[in-house]
């Protein structure tokens, strides 16, 4: 069966060495063998390092469309255009989608599901959420007979990788950022994985298949890791915690608390110890319970197993001349969408050293209805030390107002970080 890859960068290489190493696997499931006839890319002339024939490669994206033996375009080359256009396109020619776009399907998912349903092809996209670990499909298929009740989980493998090599290697952010970068785990733009943009893609993805809600990426509330210091990281540990980008979707009723934002997470929670370009998701539904699927989430032989699953199933689909009959969710408008809800917050002020501060501050907080679970005051005989507070649960807004008080008091010089404490 004739295939074309768009993209023969990180993923396509992993998809492009699966179908070579693992020919006979392939060839077991499906009784035929897979071949990636047409390879589209940017630059015909780039060192490959793979085994790949120079007329399999093309720059021109008409020599896929136009080829009548080509059932299933593959996008893996990323970002909206020129890729959303190429998918429209091959669908409105017939031809079934894998893809392992995010930015695309969180986006125009909708669209795209419609389009391809009214040209009877299928658009698949595992690989768009949590790399190698089978969690659309487990939501869509496994989880049909759930309500879907909530998400939680790290769906960022740079970010995981960045903020584990800082916890545990004592690596800079930017030390970090670079090894994820050559390691293949990055996005092209990597600002979108450290900034949360590319969780929120991913949540957004979820939160439409789990309860059939669109919520359009951009007004996910949202914050990135790039505010996290090293010492809070090193404070958090001391009161036994870890730092983590969790991206969270919970239903309650008519509406859905949805965030992307860097939390502290207890020791004791199974998330705590998921380490470097690792993923995980707690899953959570009506009949099932709660479910903690685990893996790589980035990388190129993880992802290109998951674009593989989608073109096998898809091939399957072709050669038994099964049609796609799947069913468009209705977008329920009287939902609403929410931020953070009431929580725990870690926070760390600059303060002068002086008798009374700490009692001054806590004064404050406690004026506003917020009790404290813990205080750490580091440093002595210096002028500007940290003190770090972690608060019981409170609304955002107060927490806000109470802040605004204690950076007006003269000896708090700044605060230095506010960062979540999710409550497992
Ligand atoms: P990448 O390494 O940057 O590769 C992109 C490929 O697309 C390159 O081969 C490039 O061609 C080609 N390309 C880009 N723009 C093109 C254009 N206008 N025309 C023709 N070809 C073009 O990206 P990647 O890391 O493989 O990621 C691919 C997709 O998978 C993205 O949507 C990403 O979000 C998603 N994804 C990635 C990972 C991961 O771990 N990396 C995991 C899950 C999902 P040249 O080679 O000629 O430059
Ligand atoms: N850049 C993404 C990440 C790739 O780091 O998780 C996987 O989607």
């Amino acid at each position: 069966m004739k295939i074309a890859i768009l993209g023969m960068g990180n993923v396509g290489t992993g998809v492009y060495e699966i179908l070579q190493e693992n020919k006979s696997e392939v060839c077991r499931y499906l009784d035929k063998e897979i071949i990636p006839s047409k390879v589209l890319v940017r630059t015909l002339n780039k060192d490959r390092k793979l085994d790949i024939d120079d007329k399999v490669l093309t720059d021109r994206f008409e020599d896929i469309l136009e080829d009548q033996d080509i059932k299933i375009v593959v996008e893996l080359m990323g970002g909206i255009e020129p890729a959303y256009g190429y998918i429209k396109r091959a669908i409105t020619h017939g031809k079934h989608i894998v893809t392992a776009n995010k930015a695309v399907i969180a986006t125009y998912g909708k669209e795209l599901e419609e389009l391809a349903n009214q040209n009877g092809v299928f658009i698949k996209y595992e690989a768009s959420v949590g790399g190698g670990i089978p969690i659309i499909s487990t939501i869509i298929e496994s989880l049909a007979a759930n309500k879907i009740q909530e998400i939680v989980g790290i769906i960022n493998g740079t970010t995981n990788y960045i903020l584990s090599q800082m916890t545990r290697e004592n690596l800079s952010f930017e030390e970090a950022l670079k090894l994820a970068q050559d390691n293949g785990y990055a996005e092209a733009d990597p600002t979108s994985d450290i900034e949360g943009e590319d969780a929120a893609f991913k949540i957004s993805i979820l939160t439409s298949i789990s309860y059939g809600i669109n919520v359009p990426s951009e007004i996910i509330e949202r914050e990135g890791i790039t505010k996290v210091q090293k010492s809070d990281i090193e404070y958090a540990s001391e009161l036994g915690y870890k730092i983590k980008l969790l991206a969270v979707s919970k239903k309650h009723g008519n509406s859905v608390e949805i965030y992307v934002h860097p939390a502290l997470v207890p020791n004791s929670h199974p998330l705590a110890s998921i380490n470097n370009e690792f993923n995980a998701l707690f899953v959570k539904g009506n009949a099932v319970g709660e479910l903690l699927l685990c893996g790589k989430g980035a990388g190129a032989l993880p992802t290109g197993s998951a674009v593989l699953a989608d073109i096998l199933s898809v091939a399957k689909a072709i050669k038994n001349e099964i049609g796609n009959d799947s069913k468009i969710n209705d977008t329920d408008s009287n939902i609403e969408i929410k931020g953070i809800g009431k929580s725990q917050y870690y926070i760390r002020l600059q303060v002068i050293d002086k008798p009374g501060v700490l009692g001054k501050v806590a004064m404050i907080f406690g004026s506003y209805g917020i009790s404290l679970e813990s205080v750490v005051q580091k440093g002595r005989g210096e002028i500007s030390v940290p003190l770090v507070f972690i608060t019981h649960d409170i609304e955002k807004e107060i927490l806000d107002s109470a802040l605004k008080e204690i950076i007006s008091y003269k000896y708090v010089e700044n605060i230095a970080s506010i960062l979540k404490v999710e409550g497992m």
